[in-house]
This record gives C-alpha cells, sequence and structure tokens, in this order.
C-alpha cells in the first residue's frame, strides 16, 4: 500500500525533504528521526482556496514553501462550493462595491468587522479577474462576460432595492473550477505538496510559532515542519453536526490545536445552517437554485417565505430562511408531517437546469431518486458554515491574545481564521471570496516577513512529546468505547440542541452530554494497531478535535443571551447590542470555558433593525 501511494506523492514532489546538513544542530536530539525532519521557509497546512492561494503568493515572491494536508489536495472542500464567488463586477447590471460591502455587514446582523469586511469587498473583483487570467472556466454572458447570477441576501442600493447579479459563476461547480485552477498553478511554480499528513501539533515558544508537529497517514512516523512562517487554512468544522454539507476531513482540527496551545478562538457559537441540504443527509444543494428562480415549498403547497422575508423571499439569507423552514416544520408543515420541506425548481425548465445546475441535479437523482426536472427535490436545514475561528488581524496574523499581540510567525486564512469579515451570519459566496482575498493577503503578509527574518530559529527539545504520546496512547490503549458511537451520540445531540434554533435548557444538556463523551473517549480503543493508512487512529484524533471544539461552541451559545444572526436563543429572541455588539473570546482551560471580549470595529454602518 505504502508503494504504491508512494508513487502518486513522488510524481507531485510530496516525498520526505533531508534537512541542509548546517541545520542538524537544530533538530538533534528531539525524538524524531532525523529524516522525518522537513525545513521551509513557509509551511501551510490545508490545501483549500486559502492554502493554495497563500503558497502562490509566496512562491511568486520566490520563497521557499510547502503545504501538508490530510488529504490530496484536490480533495480539499473548497471544491464542494457550488454556486460562485460574489464580486461587485456589474456585468449585467449596475452593482458597487459599497453596496456589497452594506449588504456583507447587513448580512452578518452588524457583527463583522467593517474595516475587514470593505477590504475584502473592494478586493473582489480584482480576485475575480486573477482568477479569470489564471484560466477559471467561468460560465459567460452571451457578450463573453463573466456570468453573474442572484444569491441570498445580496440587493441594490444599500439593501433599499432589489436583488442584484453578484455570484461569479462556473456552472453549479464553482469551487471545483477555482481550486482546481489553484492547484495547477500551484504545481506549475513547483510548490511543494505533502499529502496525506495530519498535522497534530504547534510548535511554539515564546508566544512565536516554529512549525508544526504532523502524522504521515500513508507510512505512520512522526514528521516535523520546521518553519519560520506557518499559516493555518484548515477549514472548517460541521462534522460535528449529523446533516451536514461538509466533508469528512472537516474536522476543527486548526481551531482544537490553537486551544490545545491555549490561544482563544472567536465567536464560536455562530454556526451557519444552510436552508438547502438534501434530505436526511445534508448534502449541499446550491443556493444558486434558488438564485435561478427555485421556490421553497411546505406541505400545504405554500410558499412560506412570504411569511417572514416578504421583500426578499427564497432570496432572504441563510439564517432567516434556515428558521423559517424548521419553523414550519415544527408546526407540522414540513412534507407529509416530516423534517423536511420541497425545494421546486421544475418551473425553470430542463435546460436552465441542465446547463445551469448540472451538480445539483446529478445529486439529487444519485442521493434522493429525484430528477428535478421533474420533481421537487426533499431539503432540510444543514449544518455548513463556522463565522467563528482563530481570530487574526487584516493581515491575517494569528492574535495571541485575540486582541492585538501577534503570535509570530503564524497566519490562519479561509474558514478556520476569524478576521471576522462575517460577523454572526455570512451571505452565500463570501466564502470564496474570504478565502481566496485572505489567502493571498496572508501569503504577501508572510513573503514580507520572510524576506526581513533570516534563521530558524532551535526547536524545543520537547516539541514533539505531546504528539507522541497521543499517538501512543492511541494505539495501545484498551478500552471499551469505540469513537464512531461517541462521534454519532455528538453529531445527532450537536443537531437537535445545538442547532437553527437554541435554548438555555438544552444548551446546558448538550453541554453535559459533551462533557461525558469527553469523558467516555478517555475509555475508547481502536481496532486497528498499526501506523500505515490506519483511519481508526486519524479519525479517533479527529473526534478529539470536534469534541473539544463542540465544548466551546455550546458554552459560547449558553454564554450569548440575545439572539443575532445564526445564534437564535428562543429564550433571549432579540438583538442586544447594549451588552452583545462584541466579539466573544473563549479559551478551553482546564476549569472549563473562559470568556473575553473585543468591540466590534464600526467604520460606517451604524447597526440597524435587520429586516428583508
Ligand atoms: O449554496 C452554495 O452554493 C454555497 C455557497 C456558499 O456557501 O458560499
Amino acid at each position: 500500500m505504502a508503494e504504491k501511494f508512494g508513487d502518486y506523492r513522488g510524481s507531485f514532489k510530496c516525498a520526505s525533504s533531508v534537512p541542509p546538513e548546517e541545520a542538524k544542530e537544530l533538530h538533534e536530539p528531539i525524538g524524531v528521526d532525523l529524516h522525518n525532519v522537513h525545513q521551509h521557509d513557509a509551511v501551510i497546512v490545508g490545501a483549500g482556496l486559502a492554502g493554495e492561494y497563500a503558497a502562490l503568493e509566496l512562491k511568486r515572491a520566490g520563497h521557499d514553501v510547502a503545504v501538508l494536508t490530510k488529504i490530496f489536495p484536490t480533495r480539499s472542500h473548497s471544491t464542494a462550493a457550488q454556486g460562485g464567488i460574489a464580486a461587485a463586477l456589474a456585468n449585467l447590471e449596475e452593482d458597487h462595491i459599497e453596496w456589497h460591502f452594506f449588504d456583507t455587514v447587513k448580512g452578518s446582523d452588524f457583527l463583522a468587522d467593517q474595516d475587514a469586511a470593505e477590504l475584502m469587498c473592494r478586493e473582489a473583483p480584482l480576485i475575480v479577474y486573477e482568477y479569470e487570467h489564471m484560466g477559471v472556466p467561468f460560465s459567460r454572458t452571451p457578450e463573453g462576460k463573466i456570468m453573474q447570477r442572484y444569491f441570498g441576501g445580496h440587493v441594490k442600493d444599500f439593501g433599499k432595492g432589489q436583488k442584484v447579479l453578484r455570484a461569479c459563476m462556473a456552472a453549479d461547480r464553482t469551487g471545483h473550477a477555482l481550486l482546481h485552477c489553484l492547484w495547477e498553478q500551484c504545481v506549475k511554480l513547483g510548490v511543494r505538496f505533502y499529502a496525506e499528513f495530519l498535522v497534530l501539533d504547534l510548535i511554539v515558544r515564546d508566544d512565536k510559532c516554529l512549525g508544526v508537529v504532523a502524522w504521515d497517514l500513508i507510512n505512520g512516523g512522526l514528521h516535523i515542519f520546521h518553519a519560520k512562517a506557518t499559516l493555518f487554512a484548515t477549514g472548517g468544522y460541521a462534522r460535528l453536526y449529523n446533516i451536514s454539507t461538509n466533508s469528512r476531513a472537516n474536522t476543527a482540527d486548526g481551531l482544537a490545536i490553537l486551544m490545545d496551545n491555549g490561544y482563544p478562538i472567536e465567536d464560536l457559537e455562530f454556526v451557519q445552517f444552510h436552508p438547502t441540504g438534501l434530505a436526511g443527509k445534508g448534502f449541499l444543494i446550491t443556493e444558486g437554485a434558488r438564485g435561478e428562480g427555485g421556490y421553497l415549498i411546505n406541505d400545504k403547497g405554500e410558499r412560506f417565505m412570504e411569511k417572514y422575508a416578504p421583500s426578499k423571499m427564497e432570496l432572504a439569507p441563510r439564517d432567516i430562511i434556515s428558521r423559517a423552514e424548521w419553523q414550519e416544520i415544527m408546526e407540522g408543515r414540513g412534507i407529509g408531517g416530516e423534517e423536511y420541506i420541497y425545494l421546486d425548481l421544475r418551473h425553470l425548465g430542463a435546460e436552465k437546469i441542465k446547463e445551469r445546475l448540472p451538480q445539483i441535479r446529478e445529486l439529487s437523482m444519485k442521493f434522493a431518486g429525484v430528477d428535478p426536472i421533474d420533481a421537487p427535490i426533499p431539503i432540510q436545514p444543514t449544518a455548513h458554515y463556522s463565522m467563528g475561528g482563530i481570530p487574526t488581524d487584516i493581515n491575517c496574523r494569528v492574535l495571541a491574545d485575540g486582541k492585538e499581540k501577534w503570535l509570530e510567525g503564524m497566519w490562519a486564512a479561509g474558514e478556520c481564521a476569524c478576521v471576522s469579515v462575517h460577523g454572526a451570519n455570512r451571505l452565500g459566496t463570501n466564502s470564496l471570496l474570504d478565502a481566496s482575498v485572505h489567502g493571498k493577503r496572508a501569503g504577501k503578509d508572510m513573503a514580507a516577513y520572510l524576506d526581513v527574518v533570516e534563521c530558524w530559529e532551535p526547536l524545543p527539545m520537547d516539541c514533539a512529546v505531546r504528539a507522541k504520546e497521543e499517538i501512543e496512547w492511541l494505539l495501545t490503549h484498551e478500552g471499551t468505547e469505540t469513537p464512531g458511537s461517541i462521534r454519532e451520540e455528538m453529531q445527532v445531540n450537536m443537531y437537535r440542541k445545538c442547532g437553527v434554533f437554541r435554548n438555555e435548557k438544552e444548551l446546558v444538556e448538550m453541554y453535559d452530554i459533551i462533557k461525558d463523551l469527553q469523558k467516555r473517549y478517555r475509555n475508547i480503543r481502536i481496532d486497528d494497531k498499526g501506523v500505515k493508512f490506519n483511519l481508526d487512529l486519524e479519525e479517533a484524533i479527529e473526534l478529539r478535535h470536534l469534541l473539544q471544539t463542540a465544548e466551546v461552541i455550546v458554552a459560547s451559545a449558553i454564554n450569548r443571551t440575545e439572539s443575532r444572526g445564526a445564534h437564535w436563543r428562543t429564550d433571549h429572541p432579540k438583538r442586544d447590542d447594549e451588552n452583545w455588539l462584541k466579539h466573544t473570546l473563549a479559551w478551553r482551560t482546564e476549569e472549563g470555558v473562559k470568556f473575553d471580549y473585543k468591540p466590534v470595529v464600526i467604520t460606517r454602518f451604524l447597526p440597524e433593525e435587520r429586516k428583508y
């Protein structure tokens, strides 16, 4: 097995590197085989859009960069994003960067930091044109411009007008098209990829990051990646829900590792539920389907969004539509009284569905037995995206105290990071944008840092100890619990008790469930005791990351006694700007989750009631 996979690793320059002779004294003796110690200017963890964009910028600037990923790079979750990437290109009708900026802030329920949100919207057209020049196969208007479609919450005239065509699209495979293009560029420039390496720990001394410790999934063995600059682009965590759009890889690794090292995480209570996940499974059925004109229908055949967002209907933001769907379901108007409603595309006609929504047609046919040309698709809210994450400044530098102090040598970008551009609720198509803009910004900032930092600092002697102990414990511990049963209990309960609607009673129950599952985790056993391609081992490590992150999500949700964006408390149904117009910073400690806060950056748009 190792030899077979070794071939493709070799062909993409994924083989181990031997550190330069002169660096030997920096590495011995740290308890890891010298051949498993790699030295690079920059190490990036994660090969989605943020990671690969950063790699490209670093390589363009002439730096030696390695990208670690626990899966094959083109399988990264960015490929799953379907509907589009937002940019006010105004290709088909009037649009302005300021309108996009306003929509992003309003969509965030006024929790986004406005300096960061404005910057992202300003850089949006530039990044889309750069993608175009790199060769992304965007869908085209009859004149040959990039095609744009409608998406929820994107409107004209500072929220006063009607929907606007802003989502730049490649049919319903936009993320796939962008990531494959970036991958080609990275390969062309010779970025070094270490595929199927699972990062286990950060190497930190005196609030300075010196690289990471990783497990070679294929061959087994701990590896050290010694870097002057390290970027986490590790993605989200929605696999801690049973109904989720996320790939199996989205297990909060980056967040958990930061928390293991005593650093805070920001705004984790804000979990986005996408309104249209395939019923019972959660697979993404793009919002682009509603952008093209799809309707949401309850058991009585009503377009129920009329009651909840009369002016925007199916193109209201996701938090509002997810709550509307769940309300319909709770009041017995799910289809046949079940936990799903319908997305009806039949009136769009076969030609449009085949041209603009081919992937969701295929998904519906394969996984629900429904051809949307002839029948409505059964859908339900599905865990989709993390608005919170690792606190960073606008150059993606990780903040050791969550506020100002840089964890030197460390950056974070994409879904694992919280800049914060999405606040309490993200607009659709702003995630591909965020990952691209901030991946690029991180890469540029890292390159500038590397221009002035000449040496690798010596590694701490004990840098691999914690990772080694974790692996040894998992491979030898003979408990009675299986990771699978703990994971399932966590996922099912998170969807029920920390989902679209929340209240203190259920959140506290959920917190107790997590503490109990963490206790049970100490009594697990994995069946595979080998080191090569041990998925039992990998899943057990990922489960620990998920449980830790779930603990902080739920504690933060209990703590925030208001409703804002995706965090909706039925026992505190109003937004409370007086007490809660602020970001949560949460530390996971032995004594439980500890909180601090920081103000929201407001530059232009004062908070107002959020109506659609
Ligand atoms: O619905 C979608 O196509 C998802 C896009 C997004 O989350 O930005």
